[in-house]
């Protein structure tokens, strides 16, 4: 593959010369005669590079030690040039031809012998060395100095004869080089080799042809990649005395792509998600350039592309997030070399994209969404399209998390869901989720509508008040789907089952029939239906209404106090029978005599404001309608005292310490008069069994308790001397506070709900109630307490005993404090 030898061009060679004929050494083509041919037979040759020194020895020694040496003559071509004269001391012993140029001594020591310097061709010749002695015989030596020219260095010249300086190329790969190698001048005429590394690959032996140039052509026909940046050297020598000359030229070449690839990930692609793809082209020089391609549109890159160290590898990365589009198409990586065209190659990566499933839920194809009714059954279809498959699918109905029960109908599966016999309450947005390790996938929810027939909201019968040629409004609403369109009402009463005229009631778009009902007789009232019908039938429970004539409402009952601060407090009774009319809710609120504040509300749950710190207060609680005011519910409550609370104790003034103060002493004065009394009692009733019913409520607040304190007729206990009024204690009051007379609202035995006779004035209620005591004012109570005492003597009487022992009485003390 690679031929070398003398170059078969003689153009070739003219050019050379017309390029290196000025830097040849013209004095070099003398030619030295050779005069003394003939002596030098015997001489011995001595060779010096020109420039360099030679060396002409001569033993100059006398054989016999004795004898004393004279004169040393040297001859060039027996023409005496140096001598020097044993007998002379001094510098004028040494004697030296011109034509030497002063560049010539002898030496004596170590060895003697005839230095000369810069030898120059014309110091080739033959040379004798005379030497003469007192006594000895003179003694001739004979030496033929051979001057070597050395040649020039070698140039190196390529196809377009275009000098090269250490680098050759670029070649193209797969094309072929010619370097040649040029050297000039030398005597003897130089060989000429070309290397690569240590081995010589061609070699040209010197030519003695009378030219002065001797060239050397390096060849390769094909470069293959195995010579790039190889590097090849021409040396030129004709002496073994200094080492060769020599010029190495690298060979460049551009090497084409050999092989991409997009480097395998651990991680799929997700949708979504930025991702890293690298890609790698080997085998190009200069580096392959690496482009990013989806389906023929370029995707650009922001990151330069990485080379390794000896930029045979070549990485590029691409920063990329892929959308749900990409999904099936190809990404490309492709590799080009900057300057070699079709030399690109690619390699191609099917995208297959991991994604969050995607999901659609659809009802049944069968099914007609808006004729489902209660029973059918129903199914849905979760399609759901995921990378990789969904692993679970889940179903929602109104975001409760459904599980199969095929008990209750439900199958759910993978991939659809069947609702046998569906009932109502399965009506509503249905959802289906698909996970895998992307994530979950939710449809959108598909509302599913069930057909029912018209249910009673109120499955209770309702009782409805209404006043003689008063119109009642009764309102019938009925759950159903879709809305009812038609309602019918009907009247059940003793003279038999009437269906009421349309004009007497509106249907509103709700599902919702408001009656307007006037009673002009006792015969009117009874018992009222009401029949709504929707697409899906008639309603097959009425809701059922008894119409009552209107009557004052009973009380609110079971009054307590929620929340109790110094100034405030949250009340809240249970409603009694509303005597079928609106009615309102009051509270009022005395401290003595005083109205603090008088609330009337819809509901019966108050919220107080501003009643002041530390005060005891009577609420007198009652509902009141168009036919009159129930009775009275009372409760005591005591404000909470602002001392307790420490952060405002320093700045009360001293009205209050005189009132705490005031407080102590009336509280000490209280104990002793119960402890009076106790010991009374114990004296008087030891024998009696003591019965400890003391509610141990945390007084100090007096929270919740409500103070109604039975009086009735029927209580034996009631004039009891032994028995002091637990109310009192409850209260939280001294005899020092009492509690204000509170206004004039007595307790009453309602009559029967239903009754026209309702209305009691209010001097009435203290007629009516003879035997309480009208000192006592704890006695106001409630028609329910007074049923309760009745039915259940024992417990209030229970109640309303108090024991000997003081825990009570220090409680009420400390509570009042
Ligand atoms: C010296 O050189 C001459 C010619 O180059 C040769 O003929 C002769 O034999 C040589 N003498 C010795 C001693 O090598
Ligand atoms: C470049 O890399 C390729 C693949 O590893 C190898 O075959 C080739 O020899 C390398 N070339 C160079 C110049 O290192
Ligand atoms: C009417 O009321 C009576 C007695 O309450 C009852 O027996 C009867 O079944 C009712 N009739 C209708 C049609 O509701
Ligand atoms: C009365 O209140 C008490 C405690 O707040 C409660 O346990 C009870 O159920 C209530 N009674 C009624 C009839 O609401
Ligand atoms: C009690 O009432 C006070 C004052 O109105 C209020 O700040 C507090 O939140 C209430 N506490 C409760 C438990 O309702
Ligand atoms: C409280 O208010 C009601 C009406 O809201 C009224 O009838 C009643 O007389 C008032 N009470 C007092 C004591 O003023």
């Amino acid at each position: 593959m690679m031929e070398c030898g003398l170059r078969p061009s003689p153009t070739r060679v003219i050019s050379l010369w017309t390029l290196l004929i000025g830097s040849f050494n013209i004095a070099g083509l003398r030619q030295v005669s050779w005069s003394a041919r003939a002596e030098s037979l015997d001489a011995v040759n001595l060779s010096a590079v020109s420039g360099g020194d030679a060396t002409l020895p001569c033993d100059t020694r006398s054989p016999q030690p004795p004898d004393a040496l004279l004169l040393v003559v040297w001859y060039k071509d027996d023409v005496p040039i140096y001598s020097y004269d044993g007998r002379v001391k001094g510098p004028s012993a040494h004697w030296a031809d011109d034509t030497l140029t002063g560049r010539a001594r002898w030496h004596a020591s170590p060895h003697s012998a005839l230095q000369i310097r810069d030898v120059v061709p014309s110091d080739r010749a033959l040379y004798r060395c005379r030497v003469d002695f007192k006594v000895s015989p003179t003694r001739n030596y004979k030496f033929v100095l051979n001057v070597i020219e050395l040649p020039e260095k070698p140039k190196i010249f390529d196809e377009k004869d275009k000098e090269i300086v250490g680098v050759a190329g670029p070649y193209i790969e797969d094309t072929s080089l010619k370097l040649s190698c040029v050297v000039s001048g030398g005597k003897p005429m130089p060989r000429l080799r070309w290397w690569r590394d240590d081995k010589v690959i061609a070699t040209l032996p010197p030519v003695e042809d009378g030219s002065r140039l001797s060239l050397l052509e390096l060849k390769i026909p094909k470069l293959k990649r195995e010579y790039f940046e190889a590097v090849y050297t021409c040396t030129a020598d004709n002496t073994a005395l200094v080492p060769s000359l020599r010029a190495n030229v690298q060979i460049l070449i551009y090497l084409r792509p050999l092989l991409v690839e997009i480097l395998a990930r651990e991680q799929p692609l997700s949708v979504g998600q930025e991702a890293v793809i690298a890609c790698r082209a080997v085998g190009a020089r200069p580096p392959a350039i690496i482009t990013w391609w989806m389906d023929d549109k370029q995707i650009m890159v922001n990151e330069p592309q990485k080379n390794s160290d000896d930029f045979n590898e070549t990485i590029s990365f691409l920063r990329w997030t892929p959308r749900m589009e990409h999904d099936g198409h190809v990404l490309t990586c492709r590799a080009s070399h900057a300057k070699l065209e079709h030399t690109t190659i690619e390699t191609t990566m099917p995208l297959n994209l991991h994604y969050i499933p995607i999901v659609a839920l659809q009802l049944g194809s069968k099914l007609n969404p808006n004729d489902i009714e209660e029973g059918d059954d129903v199914y849905f279809e979760c399609v759901v399209r995921a990378n990789p498959p969904a692993y679970k699918v889940v179903w929602e109905h109104n975001g409760q998390v459904m599980t199969h029960n095929q008990r209750a109908g439900v199958i759910a599966g993978s991939a659809h869901l069947a609702l046998q016999g569906v009932s109502r309450e399965q009506a509503g947005r249905y959802v289906c989720t698909a996970s895998n390790v992307e994530g979950d996938g939710r449809s959108p929810p598909v509302n599913l509508l069930i057909l029912y027939k018209p249910i009673c909201k109120n499955r209770e019968t309702v009782i409805i008040g209404a006043a003689i040629n008063e119109a009642a409004k009764v309102t019938c609403e009925v759950n159903a789907f879709p809305a009812p369109e038609n309602f019918q009402w009907t009247l059940n009463n003793t003279m038999g089952t009437v269906e009421l005229e349309p004009g007497k009631f509106t249907i509103d778009s709700t599902g919702r029939s408001i009656l307007s009902y006037t009673p002009s007789a006792d015969t009117d009232y009874g018992s009222l239906a009401c029949r709504a019908t929707n697409l899906a039938g008639q309603q097959i429970e009425p809701c059922r209404y008894t119409l009552l004539p209107a009557v004052k409402p009973d009380p609110p009952t079971n009054c307590s106090t929620l929340n109790l601060t110094d100034d405030s407090a949250e009340l809240r009774c249970v409603a009694g029978y509303d005597g079928g009319l609106q009615t309102t809710y009051i509270v009022e609120v005395w401290e003595t005599d005083t109205l603090i504040a008088n609330v009337s509300t819809t509901t019966p749950v108050w919220k107080l404001h501003g009643l002041g710190s530390g005060k005891a207060l009577t609420l007198l609680f009652y509902a009141s309608n168009a036919r009159g005011r129930s009775e009275i519910t009372t409760l005591r409550v005591h404000t909470l005292s602002r001392l307790a609370l420490q952060t405002e104790a320093n700045t009360r003034n001293t009205n209050v310490d005189s009132s705490w103060a005031l407080g102590i002493v009336a509280g000490i004065v209280g104990t002793l008069i119960a402890v009076a009394i106790i010991a009374l009692v114990a004296r008087r009733k030891h024998h009696r069994p003591i019965q400890y019913e003391a509610p141990m409520q945390t007084v100090k607040a007096c929270k919740g308790s409500i103070q109604v304190v039975n009086h009735s007729p029927l209580q034996p206990d009631d004039k009891n001397p032994d028995v002091v009024p637990l109310g009192k204690d409850f209260n939280c009051t001294r005899d020092a506070e009492r509690p204000p007379e509170p206004p004039p609202y007595g307790a009453v035995v309602s009559p029967p709900v239903g009754s026209s006779k309702s209305t009691h004035s209010l001097h009435d209620v203290r007629s009516n109630t003879p035997n309480t005591p009208a000192s006592d004012i704890h006695s106001i109570g409630t028609i329910a307490e007074d049923r309760r005492s009745v039915t259940s003597g024992t417990l209030s009487r229970r109640r309303e005993v108090v024991t000997t022992r003081t825990p009570l009485l220090a409680n009420a003390k400390e509570s009042c404090v």
